[in-house]
């Protein structure tokens, strides 16, 4: 499973990519305004940051508000992934986008339907939101169960990029349900490493060591 980082601040993802954490960038209008950068500046810097898909949303409703906002986000460099949302308008722009080589992410699914006609889009990656599903008291999961069985019947090409994900045990639930990527907030990704065992393992061991009186340098 691929790991990409939702967020657009550049310090998180390039520490995250020093460990080999980062396969690619998913950012959004919120995260753009977390950030405090301006969208072209800071998705440029991204772009030159990670070599894979870094996904930048647009803004328009329209398709052709899309598809215009779409070609100058696909400008600033070949990893860019243009975001675009799962309304019809959306479809369209990912037909248009995709149809001229550009890697489109629709956003904002959830459901398998909305998954199924963003594949037959021509997609490159479908983002469903389990986070905001189980908010509702609904199992984000299960969406992504479905997608995976849907789009293996029909060998659909279209990467299932879960998203919205907010625990550690939603990224181990995509990896044994076989989504192709998890995009994750950096705090969730280092929460990957964490144990308390792990914690309670090491301190019992420096105890004991200490107790040796020797060193390895
Ligand atoms: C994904 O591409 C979205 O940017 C993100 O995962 C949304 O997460 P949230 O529901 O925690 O805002």
């Amino acid at each position: 499973m691929k790991f990409f980082v939702d967020t657009a601040d550049v310090d998180a993802i390039r520490e995250l990519a020093e460990l080999g954490m980062v396969d690619g960038v998913t950012t959004n209008p919120s995260l753009i305004l977390k950030s405090g950068r301006d969208i072209l500046e800071a998705t440029r810097e991204i772009a030159e940051l990670i070599p894979g898909p870094v996904s930048a949303e647009v803004v328009g409703t329209s398709a052709d508000a899309m598809i215009a906002e779409g070609r100058k986000l696909a400008k600033i460099a070949s990893n860019i992934t243009v975001k675009v949302p799962l309304t019809w308008d959306g479809l369209k722009a990912c037909r248009i986008l995709s149809g001229e080589g550009t890697m489109v992410n629709v956003t904002l699914c959830f459901s398998a339907n909305q998954a199924l006609v963003a594949a037959k889009a021509g997609a490159t990656f479908i983002s469903p939101f389990i986070g905001r599903l189980d908010d509702i008291n609904l199992d984000g999961m299960d969406l992504i169960r479905d997608i995976r069985e849907i789009y293996d019947n029909y060998n659909f090409e279209t990467q299932i990029l879960a998203a919205s994900i907010r625990t550690v045990n939603h990224v181990t639930q995509c990896a044994l349900t076989g989504a192709d990527v998890m995009t994750a907030p950096p705090n969730v990704i280092k929460a990957l490493a964490l144990h308390p065992l792990t914690d309670k393992g090491l301190e019992q061991f420096m105890q004991d060591w200490a107790k040796t009186g020797q060193k390895i340098l």
